[in-house]
């Protein structure tokens, strides 16, 4: 299994366009701290890849990848789809700047479609562009196998009164039967249920929400009026915070998705040392993982 790290920032990616925080305005100053948004591109065949999450960035996260670039026809592309982890903007805006392509297919989970579909209205609004194919994960087909572990009911805002299901959010797990190595990618945790600390302890690799550093993070830095635990995302550091649950796992462990807040945005900052301890690493744009 090949796995390319296309992005690693929350929502808004690091600089984001409207901000001035130390996070954002140490990036436009020093261009390797910048970071897209979260996102990974999975090889699940020979010149077959999926990209995991559809972010705001992914024209630029393709370029990016020379493994990603179309040919040798003049339209032909290495990407067959799209795998959601949930219906959050950060991960789908995305889908609407494949329109260019012939087709492609969509994974999801039925309640990420129906938001992608239904509220922001992507099924009817890209038909006339382009042939997507809308499926149910787990994905079925030749390599590597594609499923979600439900994770949280956390959906987002444009669809605050949707029903409530515990699919709104899952954990992708990416199993190799060649190499019978198995991948765990969570971007988004606003919990950690039993079914996911099982899949944890299976995965050979295991990569997680690393949206703020602690609990209190998004009050303290004046971004929120909520904490980190409010707002969806288990924090990094603390009781109950992901790190502890990390330093016990085998697998090689990674944070993505990092907030512009976080400290950890800083390359300086002592809380990679913190991590280093417990044998824990933060993704960066343009990784490559071979689990
Ligand atoms: C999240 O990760 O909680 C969402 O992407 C928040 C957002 O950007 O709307
Ligand atoms: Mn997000
Ligand atoms: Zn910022």
């Amino acid at each position: 299994m090949l796995l390319l790290v296309l992005g690693t920032a929350a929502g808004g990616g690091i600089p984001q366009w409207n901000c001035a925080c130390p996070g954002c305005s140490g990036a436009r100053a020093h261009p390797r701290r910048r970071r897209r948004h979260a996102s990974l591109a999975v090889r699940t065949g020979e010149g077959r890849w999926y990209v995991v999450n559809a972010t705001p960035d992914i024209g630029d996260q393709i370029e990016d990848r020379p493994e990603l670039h179309p040919g040798p026809g003049p339209r032909q592309t290495p990407i067959a789809g799209v795998i959601l982890t949930d219906a959050e903007l950060d991960h789908t805006l995305g889908l609407a700047r494949l329109r260019e392509a012939d087709g492609f297919e969509v994974l999801a989970t039925d309640p990420v479609r129906r938001a992608v579909r239904e509220r922001l209205r992507l099924g009817e609004v890209l038909a006339p562009y382009t042939d997507v194919t809308w499926r149910e994960l787990p994905g079925h087909g030749p390599g590597v196998r594609i499923s979600g572990i439900p994770v949280s009911g956390k959906r987002p805002r444009y669809a605050a009164d949707a029903p409530d299901d515990d699919a709104w959010v899952v954990a992708l797990r990416l199993y190799d039967p060649a190499s019978r190595t198995s991948v765990l990618y969570a971007p988004a945790l606003a919990d950690w249920p039993e079914r996911l600390q099982r899949a944890a302890e299976e995965a050979d690799c295991v990569i997680v929400d690393g949206t703020f550093w602690d609990d209190e993070e998004p009050v303290r830095t004046g971004i929120s009026s909520r904490t980190a635990t409010g707002m969806g995302h288990l924090p990094i550091d603390g009781p109950g915070g992901t790190a502890e649950r990390l330093a016990r796992l085998s697998a090689r462990c990674l944070y993505t998705h990092l907030n512009n807040t976080n400290p950890l945005v800083d390359p300086a900052a002592p809380q990679h040392k913190r991590l280093a301890r417990l044998g824990i690493e933060v993704a960066y744009d343009g990784m490559v993982i071979e689990p």
